[in-house]
């Protein structure tokens, strides 16, 4: 994916014979879902041909990726995002993002890059707030490319609005197209899903974030939609042992938030799973109770024939209860899912 196109725009608009106009893009992917549930286009025209929609973002300072499907002519802009999800079996659709863009005076970068010809990049969303790189002030999550120190490339999360600076690490959202959380070790490990519907950041990415800031604490907060209301929960002291651990859960306190309806606490309570490694179907520390097997999900299994009184990646599909967050939660079905992992500083 190294197929870089640039458009070189000389007087596109007006004329004043010495603005030269450079931005550079790099092609990306185009993945068909069932159904994008999240509508985060920028705008939307009919353009004769890829190039003109490249040019329509070049010139939209906003504009971060674009994709073009040759055969409806529509073009899409969008304000953030390396790959583009298609509900429309389109696969002569093509993405591209935009990695530099210059109007003569200022640079667009994708959101997290920064700096003269966007060669910096933020630590963390905390670090990108507190610089200003980006605001929340539209009210959307938005795509960012972080870099914590220990990791050796920058990599994209979804920074979350309501608590500015934290990361949405689980996602879950029934009305979106479904994704099988039922997934190997290594899926665990790298991440999957499409970041603004169904996904899971991976062990890899979350442990950069949390070894990069060691002298910080970390909060889990967990919301969930059910058919019945909403509720927030929060720990604090929230961390994860390194991979030798198997990602063994470390929390310190249940807190519930202020203002908020409680979920209960179904990690530390009853059947607990802190200290507990992550459990897939393929490397299990559930001894003879295979619970990554039996419940079909990745989890912080307990060595117990009940295995956890909470999965958050179990099955959704609207009508039974694969989810699970027993402690308030026992017989709702649970549609959405949102956990986020905030800096405490
Ligand atoms: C460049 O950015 C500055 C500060 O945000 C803004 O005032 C100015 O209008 C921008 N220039 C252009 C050409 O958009
Ligand atoms: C999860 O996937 C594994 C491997 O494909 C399979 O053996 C297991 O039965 C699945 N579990 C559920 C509950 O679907």
């Amino acid at each position: 994916m190294k197929e870089v196109i640039i458009f070189f725009l000389i007087c596109l608009a007006i004329c004043d014979g010495v603005s030269v106009q450079l931005t550079s893009y790099r092609k990306t992917s185009v993945t068909f879902i069932a159904k994008v549930c999240v509508d985060d286009s920028l705008l939307t025209r009919t353009t004769s041909n890829r190039i003109q929609c490249g040019l329509l973002c070049s010139g939209h300072s906003g504009c971060r990726r674009f994709l073009f499907c040759p055969v409806s002519l529509v073009c899409t802009l969008y304000s953030d995002g390396t790959d583009c999800p298609v509900e429309q079996d389109t696969t002569s659709c093509s993405c591209y993002m935009k990695t530099v863009g210059y109007d003569g005076s200022n640079y667009t970068c994708p959101f997290g890059f920064y700096g003269n010809r966007c060669q910096q990049v933020v630590s963390d969303c905390a670090d990108g707030v507190s610089r200003g790189v980006f605001t929340n002030a539209e009210g959307k999550n938005t795509l960012v490319y972080i870099k914590p120190a220990t990791s050796p490339d920058p990599f994209e999360v979804y920074c979350e609005t309501q608590e500015p600076g934290s990361i949405i690490i689980l996602n879950r959202n029934v009305d979106c197209s479904s994704e099988s959380f039922n997934r190997s070790l290594v899926d665990y490990e790298l991440g999957f899903g499409i970041v603004r519907e169904n996904s899971w950041i991976g062990f890899t990415g979350l442990l950069a974030v949390l070894t990069s800031s060691p002298d910080n604490k970390f909060a889990l907060r967990v919301e969930i939609s059910y058919n019945g209301g909403e509720c927030m929960t929060e720990y604090e002291g929230f961390n994860i042992g390194n991979k030798e651990t198997g990602y063994k859960l470390i929390i310190e306190s249940y807190t519930p938030v202020t203002g908020f309806n409680p979920c209960g606490d179904s990690l530390m309570d009853d059947l607990a799973v802190v200290g507990y490694s992550f459990t897939t179907y393929d490397v299990d520390y559930t001894d003879t109770h295979l619970c990554g097997q039996k419940i079909g999900a990745g989890w912080w299994f307990a060595s117990h024939p009940n295995c956890a009184r909470s999965y958050l990646t179990g099955s959704m599909d609207g009508t039974s209860s694969g989810a699970l967050w027993a402690d308030d939660l026992e017989g709702y079905i649970l549609n959405r899912i949102v956990v986020t992992l905030r800096k405490i500083v």
